[in-house]
């Protein structure tokens, strides 16, 4: 059997050390990180996460804001308040929470963030830097990933590390982190062929489809670390991965859960973005 990966215990110790760093920096230089997250409409989702984030700020010491506007609201109402979010010295983070809905246009408001305040790691001007190399916030989801495979002792460079799903938020920003990290990467996605050759040739395996259980037992390698950023609701209500479990367990030298695993992580790098967001926005120069 193989070990299960508790997000839920990493992620605990992670915030543990975030809140410590907190209070030293509070001594040393008197600043208190802030975090601002804006909420268009009442998606229930969406109000869960906003919920927990607020808290797990509350938790780490951190100052947080919860702004809320109607489903109805105008782009430029939202603007207004990203550019006042940007101008404030109290706010050293400005998330603002997916999806808008549809009369907003997402990607001018990303771009509208400060890049020093994306906590998200979404402004091009961060993608860039991720894609060069360069120091800067990193999508918090990818970023709890890498976590998760460093605090598993998981050896990543000359690795064959296989994600499927291509998106901005995941597929994309974790290829380049596990590329910087000196794996061999293949990104698949809906068009691949025969997608079961290629999971199966992966060391590192990470499902980011978002379509339950698509990744069955015979796709995966003896041996494999399987990383599971999939949540999916059944319509029993039950919630499940991208990663048939009990199959994969078989295979799998390591395995995350679904819930427990990825989840609890993004919540722990959006703390650490924020701390890191502070200390750099407010570092003498
Ligand atoms: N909605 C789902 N995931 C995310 C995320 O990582 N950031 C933001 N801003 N919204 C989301």
């Amino acid at each position: 059997m193989p070990e299960i990966i508790n997000g839920n215990e990493i992620a605990r110790v992670i915030r543990e050390e975030i809140r410590k760093e907190t209070v030293v920096m509070r001594e040393i230089t008197g600043v208190t990180p802030g975090l601002a997250v804006v909420l268009v409409g009442d998606d229930p989702a969406s109000r869960i996460y906003v919920r927990r984030k607020g808290r797990a700020c509350a938790e780490a010491g951190f100052l947080s804001r919860e702004i809320r506007l109607p489903a109805a609201a105008a782009e430029g109402e939202l603007l207004d308040i990203i550019v006042q979010l940007n101008g404030d010295p109290a706010v050293h983070g400005i998330l603002v929470q997916l999806p808008l809905p549809r009369q907003i246009r997402t990607q001018m408001i990303i771009e509208a963030i400060a890049p020093a305040k994306d906590v998200d790691g979404f402004h091009p001007v961060n993608v860039g830097r991720l894609m060069a190399g360069n120091p800067g916030p990193v999508s918090c989801t990818p970023r709890g990933v890498m976590e998760l495979l460093d605090r598993t002792g998981v050896d990543i460079a000359g690795r064959e590390a296989v994600i499927v799903g291509r998106s901005n938020i995941v597929g994309k920003p974790l290829a380049l982190l596990l590329l910087a990290r000196h794996a061999t990467v293949t990104i698949c996605h809906t068009r691949t062929q025969r997608l079961p050759d290629v999971t199966r040739r992966a060391d590192i395996l990470v499902a980011a489809a978002g379509s339950p259980e698509m990744i069955r037992g015979d796709m995966i390698k003896e041996g494999a670390v399987v990383i599971d950023v999939g949540i999916n609701r059944r319509d029993d209500g039950r919630l499940v991965g991208d990663v048939a479990f009990a199959e994969a367990e078989r295979r799998a030298a390591y395995i995350t859960p679904v819930p427990g695993g990825v989840g609890p992580m993004t919540i722990a790098m959006l703390l650490r973005n924020t701390l890191e967001a502070a200390r750099r926005i407010t570092a003498p120069v």
